[in-house]
């Protein structure tokens, strides 16, 4: 990690979790109140449902509340979806946009993702943008125009390190145990740092556990990781935390 960069641990709960998860999201706030490097930031983004009760939770610890998508709109006759005001009104800080389980599942492209950045900063919210390569997308070698088609296309031109997030995910790593060589994130991470603006944080993403965290988190072009199984466990986030400070 690049020192003068803060690193950032954040969790993607996705659909997991209901009232009875709270007890969990409460140690992992609680684990964060004695001793981690106070130089590392840590999140939670959890599901709608559980936002505004679990940011409550996590109020009285340093761990931060977010949401993992939100609509472009501030508010109207949208069925089923939800602005990044409510999310804002229910005590998130954060917001992921263009998860690629919402650009598959939900047929979100680069110019919608673009639209739910900017509705986050109006909201007052940073955006975390996740770029990524499918598996056939490597095979034949287009990762990096992948990642700069999706850079150019998701990440408003606007946006400086403290609005935006970027997170690398590629998309054949996240839920398979699987994780690019070390080289190869170090190499990701630096050709997406060359295009981004100055100081923003570039998180990894994808089957970061407690075994991995720390080889890939001390990369300089690492700045954090977007945590999704690993992050529904107290113990294995702060695993992860740790090996981040
Ligand atoms: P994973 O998910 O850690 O379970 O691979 C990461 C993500 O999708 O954000």
């Amino acid at each position: 990690m690049i020192s003068a960069i803060r690193p950032l641990v954040a969790g993607n709960w996705k659909m997991n979790g209901t009232n009875a998860s709270l007890n969990e999201l409460m140690q992992i706030g609680h684990g964060f109140m004695s001793g981690l490097d106070a130089e590392t930031e840590a999140l939670i983004c959890l599901p709608a449902t559980l936002l505004s009760h679990g940011a409550e939770i996590l109020s009285r610890t340093p761990v931060k509340a977010g949401g993992q998508d939100c609509h472009w709109q501030p508010a109207g006759a949208h069925t089923g979806d939800i602005s990044a005001e409510m999310l804002k009104d229910a005590g998130a800080s954060h917001v992921i946009v263009g998860h690629s389980e919402r650009r598959t599942d939900h047929g979100e492209t680069d110019s919608i993702v673009l639209m739910k950045a900017e509705a986050a900063w109006r909201a007052g919210l940073v955006a975390i943008v996740c770029i990524g390569e499918t598996r056939a997308e490597r095979e034949i070698g287009a990762t990096l125009e992948i990642l700069s088609r999706q850079i150019a296309g998701s990440v408003p031109a606007a946006a400086t390190h403290t609005t935006v997030i970027v997170a690398y995910e590629p998309v054949w790593a996240i839920g398979t145990g699987l994780t690019p060589t070390i080289d190869d994130i170090a190499a990701m991470h630096a050709a997406i740092r060359d295009r981004i603006p100055r100081g923003t944080r570039i998180l990894y993403g994808g089957s970061v556990n407690p075994k991995n965290a720390a080889e890939i988190l001390v990369l300089d072009e690492v700045d954090g990781a977007l945590v999704g199984g690993a992050s529904l466990k107290a113990d294995d986030f702060w695993a992860i935390a740790q090996a981040a400070g």
